[in-house]
């Protein structure tokens, strides 16, 4: 269902509001937009850099020179960076104290920011989701994983589902502490493609050709990998000896990852990212609580 197409009232559209429009806040609500899920006329940006709500504005978008405009907004997505979390949550707690009529769907992408964190900091405001989608959203292409807090509605989690998905795929998950290993996964995972991407292009120029030509084989050679992931039955492991042919020369490219390790540091390099987002989540002030 598209999220402009959901009503509060019985004529009113939902309106969006997004706190941070960085780059992955902006990824975000320009792919819903594009997608039409989002009509851009019921969004409205809130950024503490000049430069982004400038940004925002010349993409026709509303932006608020206050936190406080955000109070008229039915959903509010907090996207900035987690170190300007405790922050951003005592302005917003200040914001919603001082409106009770202001109770919205909170949605926070922020990475290692706990449920439990938002909702002491919120004066243990319940009605919010904790998300984590990828720059990839940049290209309606996101993979993003939600976990919905214990007090959230049927017609909340179709609101956020419809947000996600219109920039990608999402699934729900219920254990929040599997927030973490998504993180490292799917949040920072486009940097892994890119890097090996990376090392195939500098490879490919290395034995002659062109970085233009080079650049679009490889980024070719990763979309039809995923794809056929995504539509494939076969395991990683079916689909790796589907390319491998003995004594080819995908053969030869596999036994020298495999002895120089290939797999172990990759698989110590997502733990690593997993773990520093258990240790990420900033502590939050501790508001009297909201009515
Ligand atoms: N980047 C990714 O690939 C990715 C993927 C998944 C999730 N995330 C999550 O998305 C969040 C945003 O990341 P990002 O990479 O988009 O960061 P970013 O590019 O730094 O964007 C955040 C924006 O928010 C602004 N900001 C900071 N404090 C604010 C406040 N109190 N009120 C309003 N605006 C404020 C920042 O301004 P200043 O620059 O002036 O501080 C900046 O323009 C993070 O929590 C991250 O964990 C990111």
């Amino acid at each position: 269902m598209k999220v402009a197409n959901l009503v509060k009232k019985s004529s009113e559209k939902l309106k969006i509001g997004i706190i941070g429009y960085g780059r992955m806040g902006s990824s975000l609500i320009d792919g819903a937009i594009r997608s039409g899920s989002i009509s851009p006329d019921l969004v409205l940006i809130y950024d503490t850099d000049a430069k982004r709500s400038e940004l925002a504005k010349e993409k026709s978008l509303k932006t608020a020179s206050s936190i406080e405009e955000i109070a008229s907004c039915d959903v509010v997505i907090l996207a900035v960076k987690p170190k300007d979390m405790p922050q951003l949550l005592e302005n917003l707690g200040r914001v919603m104290k001082a409106s009770p009529n202001f109770k919205p769907l909170i949605l926070s992408i922020a990475a290692g920011v706990r449920l439990s964190t938002l909702r002491s900091a919120l004066g243990g405001y319940s009605r919010i989701v904790r998300a984590m989608p990828n720059i990839a959203a940049s290209v309606n292409e996101s993979t993003s994983v939600f976990v919905p807090s214990n007090k959230i509605t049927e017609e909340d989690l179709v609101i956020v589902k419809s947000i996600l998905e219109s920039v990608g795929l999402a699934f729900m998950v219920r254990d929040e502490s599997l927030l973490d290993v998504v993180t490292g996964i799917v949040g920072s995972g486009p940097a892994y493609f890119f890097l090996l991407m990376k090392i195939m292009e500098e490879v490919g120029i290395k034995y002659g050709l062109s970085r233009d030509l080079i650049r679009q084989m490889v980024a070719q050679t990763c979309k039809g990998s995923g794809k056929m992931a995504l539509l494939s039955k076969d395991s990683f492991e079916q689909l790796i000896n589907a390319v491998a042919s003995p004594g080819g020369t995908t053969e030869e490219a596999l036994k020298i990852m495999n002895s120089k390790g290939f797999t172990e540091i990759v698989s110590q390099a997502i733990s690593a990212a997993i773990e520093r987002s258990k240790r990420m989540a900033p502590s939050a002030p501790t508001p009297p609580p909201h009515t």
